[in-house]
């Protein structure tokens, strides 16, 4: 059975990784999908071609987390072409480490306007396409809730801010039945953080489970939020992170 016939989701940064394993498997649910990118059109083009092939309907929009305008543009475009947008994936993002010591105002403001400032413009685009009962699902990290190493200050920073936003939006749309959660990946296996990458075995060694997560198993517990079961599932976070934050 299709959990999302009907539905229409929009991803932010849908063309690699995480955001396009969520993609990719709320497609197969049956929902409708626009993803953004802003590098990587051709991986945009990629995940497109991939659901079109399996049966779904999918569309790739060009949008920078760092302009507002780009961000509302995309949402009405996606909801002009499919009439609605029931379910908000805030999923781009981006990590900029380093000592604070080194850290500068620049990788401060980009991170934030990347990683926060975004949610914001987009949730409130996204509201006037939303029907009563929608979704709004955001990607944090399980640094948000244990961060036992140097150098990520500002990206915690960002996931964190997002966390206090999560639980008041909650409140905000629990009238219209609009749900509000954020999910926190551990270390997966993306550009972002590979699994053979330099820093991996330091970051195995802090899970229960020494195994990097697939970006499939978040896109899991999305396709989970997005769904009828989660109908009062609200204000919360979960995390997918092989036990790191435990
Ligand atoms: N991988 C991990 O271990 C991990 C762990 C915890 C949380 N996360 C979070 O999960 C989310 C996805 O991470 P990932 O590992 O899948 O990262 P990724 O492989 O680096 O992919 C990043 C995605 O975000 C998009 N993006 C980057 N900057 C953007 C901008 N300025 N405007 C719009 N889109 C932008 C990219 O688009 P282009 O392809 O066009 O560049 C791409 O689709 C992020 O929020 C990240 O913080 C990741």
């Amino acid at each position: 059975m299709q959990n999302l016939a009907g539905k229409v989701a929009f991803v932010t940064g849908g063309s690699r990784g995480i955001g396009a394993a969520i993609a990719k498997r709320l497609a197969r649910e049956g929902a409708k999908v626009a993803i953004t990118y802003v590098s990587a059109p051709d991986r945009a083009r990629d995940v497109v071609g991939e659901i079109e092939a399996a049966g779904g309907v999918a569309l790739a929009l060009k949008a920078d987390n760092r302009k507002p305008d780009e961000i509302e543009t995309a949402i009405n475009e996606a909801a002009a072409k499919f009439g609605k947008i029931d379910i908000l994936v805030n999923n781009a993002g981006i990590a900029e480490f380093g000592p604070i010591s080194e850290l500068t105002l620049d990788q401060f403001d980009r991170t934030i306007s990347v990683n926060v400032r975004s949610v914001f413009v987009a949730v409130k685009a996204v509201l006037a396409h939303m029907p009563d009962g929608g979704r709004i699902i955001t990607t944090g990290t399980a640094f948000a809730l244990r961060a036992p190493m140097q150098g990520i200050s500002i990206y915690t920073l960002s996931k964190t801010a997002l966390v206090g936003f999560t639980r008041s939006l909650a409140h905000d749309l629990g009238g219209r039945g609009i749900t509000v959660n954020m999910l926190h990946p551990g270390s997966t296996d993306t550009d972002m953080n590979p699994a053979d990458g330099e820093m991996a075995d330091g970051q195995r060694g802090m899970m229960a489970i020494p195994q990097y997560s697939k970006a499939e198993d978040t896109a899991g517990l999305v396709a989970w939020l997005a769904g009828p079961e989660a109908r009062v599932t609200t204000g919360a976070e979960f995390t997918v992170d092989s036990g790191f934050s435990a």
